[in-house]
């Protein structure tokens, strides 16, 4: 990482997106077509990865608010929330990489630039952090499905992505997982 400093902001509009690409076309078009209208009506908030002092969107992610209904979740979370009948949640909405940067990346340095986990990592911080002004019990994200076309051409699903990372299931939505904000302070408080 050392010839290639990263950092990850909130979006602008003076940030890039035109020659952001994914296998996942979904997430291309949110951040060409879609981020800046939620940016603006304050629907989402969306943070972007450049290269250090650039503009050109590398990855990014995007944040809002939800409520999910506690008798959704695992009963081991319910366990560990008070019993309201919402528990309160940051949606992980969108996470990409830009796939033709990192594989550049990768040839460089010979590694993989490891973008996807940065990006969650400062994705739970941040919420942590959000979270002493606003709280909210979970983090979840809604994990999206590859088209049949996206997956003849190497689209991976991205749900074992997230459950490496900790999230679990919801069992009336296994697409949707989510992680307990308690969790992620025990993690991070770690590191
Ligand atoms: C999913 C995505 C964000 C992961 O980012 P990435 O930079 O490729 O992932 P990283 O290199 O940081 O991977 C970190 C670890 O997760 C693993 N991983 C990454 N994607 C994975 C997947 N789809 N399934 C299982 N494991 C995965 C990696 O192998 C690596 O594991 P390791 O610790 O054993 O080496 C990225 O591939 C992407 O943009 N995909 C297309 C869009 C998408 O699916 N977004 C999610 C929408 S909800």
């Amino acid at each position: 990482m050392a010839k290639h400093p990263f950092e990850i902001m909130p979006w602008t509009k003076e940030h890039d997106p035109t020659n952001f690409t994914s296998d996942l076309a979904s997430i291309k078009k949110y951040i060409q077509e879609q981020a800046h209208r939620d940016v603006s009506s304050y629907t989402s908030s969306v943070f972007v990865l450049t290269e250090m002092g650039e503009l050109i969107i590398r990855g990014y992610y995007s944040l809002s608010s939800i409520s999910i209904v506690f008798s959704e979740l695992p009963i081991r979370v319910q366990k560990r929330l008070p019993k309201y009948p919402q528990a309160s949640a940051i949606l992980l909405g969108r996470l990409g990489v830009d796939k033709e940067f990192s594989l550049k990346i990768q040839k460089e340095q010979g590694f993989k630039p490891r973008f996807g986990e940065l990006l969650l990592a400062d994705a739970q911080m941040r919420c942590l952090r959000n979270c002493k002004d606003v709280g909210s019990a979970l983090l979840a994200v809604d994990a999206e499905t590859p088209s049949i076309e996206e997956q003849k051409s190497g689209a991976k699903d991205p749900l074992p992505f997230y459950s490496k990372y900790g999230f679990v299931s919801l069992s009336a939505n296994p697409r949707r997982v989510i992680k307990t904000m308690r969790s992620i302070a025990e993690e991070f408080k770690q590191i």
